[in-house]
């Protein structure tokens, strides 16, 4: 199945505010479940969470990791209210920081970081190699790269299927929000691509889910990637 994108950003408030509301426990603690199986260890300092939304994997990996701090940056203001409102109630809001910044021109204000994170921006992006470049920009040498995201799936009947699957008693606009990721979500193959393409050969892409893959791995000690953003 060809890949349909969709809107870069998450501006609609009504569709902010029932992405934020939804219970996305499941696939938010997977995915620091995940993050601990691959990097096993203490994460201490600052953390880079790319496209953060209202952050509650932000703040889910802050409680995990309680000797970390957490930068999220999104370019929708509207989901940044919406997790505004999520931290003040969490207990790890005050080692979390959520800013309004414009990927790949914006920069992580604590760069370079030790550890990125991304859940679920690749597939918004209308130029997947920007999420690659930003991680070579705003990571140490050394540093823990760790993104999940949708897998496209083969055929609008399996999109259909998972659709049904996993937000049957989701509100429409999420429900039509899952549907346009898994059509915008690009193969594992396709992230192998642009992985090489980035000079980041040396990362792995894994299917964890039925819907899931992660991109995992740790930036070169030495630079010898050439990075730089496209214009
Ligand atoms: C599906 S949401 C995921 C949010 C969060 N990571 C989570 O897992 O709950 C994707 C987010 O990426 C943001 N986004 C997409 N393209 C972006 C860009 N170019 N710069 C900054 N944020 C972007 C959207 O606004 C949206 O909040």
């Amino acid at each position: 199945m060809e890949r349909r994108p969709e809107p870069e950003l998450m501006l609609d408030d009504e569709q902010a505010r029932a992405y934020a509301e939804a219970d996305f426990s499941e696939p938010h603690e997977h995915f620091v479940d995940l993050f601990a199986e691959r990097f096993p260890g203490p994460v201490d300092g600052l953390v880079l969470d790319l496209g953060c939304g209202p952050g509650d994997v932000s703040l889910r990996f802050a409680a995990r990791y309680p000797a970390c701090a957490v930068h999220g940056i999104d370019g929708a203001p509207a989901m940044l209210a919406a997790g505004a409102e999520l931290r003040s109630r969490h207990p790890a809001g005050p080692r979390v920081s959520l800013a309004l910044g414009l990927l790949p021109e914006a920069v992580g204000p604590g760069a370079p970081y030790d550890t990125i994170l991304s859940n679920s921006l690749l597939h918004h992006l209308h130029e997947p190699r920007n999420l690659w470049a930003v991680v070579v920009r705003d990571g140490a040498p050394g540093a823990a790269v760790f993104v999940m995201d949708l897998c496209r799936p083969d055929s609008r009947e399996q999109v259909r299927a998972l659709v049904a699957q996993h937000a049957a008693d989701a509100p429409a606009v999420l429900r039509r929000d899952f549907e346009n990721s898994l059509h915008a979500a690009f193969t594992p193959d396709e992230v192998r691509a642009q992985l090489d393409a980035a000079g980041l050969d040396g990362f792995r892409v894994e299917p964890v889910s039925d819907r899931h893959l992660v991109v995992w791995g740790r930036l070169p000690l030495a630079s010898r990637i050439p990075g730089g953003l496209q214009p």
